[in-house]
């Protein structure tokens, strides 16, 4: 292995880049403000939910936090929303998933006002990013351009393999290394021949959601590997790349922890900053 992408340090230069503009913000007299709705006990949620504000808290973000009993009714989180839409302190808002099962997520998603919706998962929004020309991109593949950019990976004319096509992750990590000129290809459950695709990959993004799924012989020497899974191990934090022999034949990867997880947070807050900005009327 050549080069440990470090999500931490990554994550710390966006952030204190958000906390520049934050404070140019309130030098104008304006705030920025984040507002988070969390319904029910799930206690991944929650960790997410707190790491949210606290990383609103240390850039000058005001956070409102809504925490919202089990049994919400949908009509009474749809409220929620409307007030929050039409809200002028607040400027992105952020409902975390997975919702209960009695709440249907997609209506949940598609009322929220599009310049409010710091996830981008609006279909205006998903919309946006398919064509080019689009202010919020979901935290986690934003996150992944970020480091690339960071660490001056050039991905025009490059092979690039995604594994996974979540709408959150697979679909727009795709889009967004198409364009910047990638070759790109998005593999699935149904992929044949995934072994083969993945060792012709220059630049290759695992997002499948299985433990070490990516072995060595998956990968192409000097390959860049980025590795978004977050799954649990015996209580244990690991990708979906088996770290320690794909870091042999890697030119670059990252780690789990302390990879691409950092900058999804990052990412939000630089999607809010963004809200901030576009709902008064400033460029940049
Ligand atoms: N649950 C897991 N990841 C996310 C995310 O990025 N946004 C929201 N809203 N919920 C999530």
């Amino acid at each position: 292995m050549n080069r440990l992408i470090d999500g931490k340090v990554i994550s710390a230069a966006v952030k204190e880049r958000v906390r520049n503009g934050v404070s140019e913000l309130n030098a104008k007299g304006i705030t920025v403000g984040l507002a988070v709705i969390i319904v029910g006990e799930d206690p991944a949620s929650k960790v997410y939910v707190a790491n949210k504000k606290k990383a609103c808290e240390a850039l000058g973000i005001i956070s409102e936090e809504y925490a919202l009993p089990e049994n919400t009714t949908q009509e009474e989180l749809l409220n929620l929303i409307k007030e929050l839409n039409a809200k002028k302190s607040i400027n992105g808002i952020l409902c975390q998933l997975p919702l209960p099962r009695h709440l249907d997520e997609k209506l949940i998603i598609n009322s929220i006002l599009p310049e409010k919706d710091v996830d981008a998962f609006h279909p205006v929004n998903v919309g946006k990013i398919m064509i080019g020309d689009y202010d919020f991109v979901p935290c986690t593949p934003a996150g992944v351009m970020e480091m690339l950019k960071y660490e001056n990976i050039d991905v025009e004319g490059k092979t690039c393999v995604v594994i996974g096509r979540s709408n959150i992750v697979g679909k727009p990590m795709g889009m967004l290394l198409l364009h910047k000129n990638g070759t790109v290809t998005i593999c699935h459950s149904r992929t044949k021949n995934l072994k083969e695709i993945c060792s012709s990959a220059d630049i290759l993004v695992a997002a499948v959601g299985k433990a070490n799924f990516v072995t060595a012989d998956m990968v192409k020497d000097g390959a860049v590997v980025i590795d978004v899974g977050m799954n649990r191990v015996d209580g244990k934090l690991c990708g979906d790349v088996d770290f320690p022999s794909v870091s042999k034949k890697a030119s670059a990867i990252t780690p789990v922890p302390g990879g691409v997880g950092p900058m999804t947070i990052a990412m939000l807050m630089q999607n809010t900053l963004t809200a901030a900005k576009r709902q008064n009327n400033i460029n940049g």
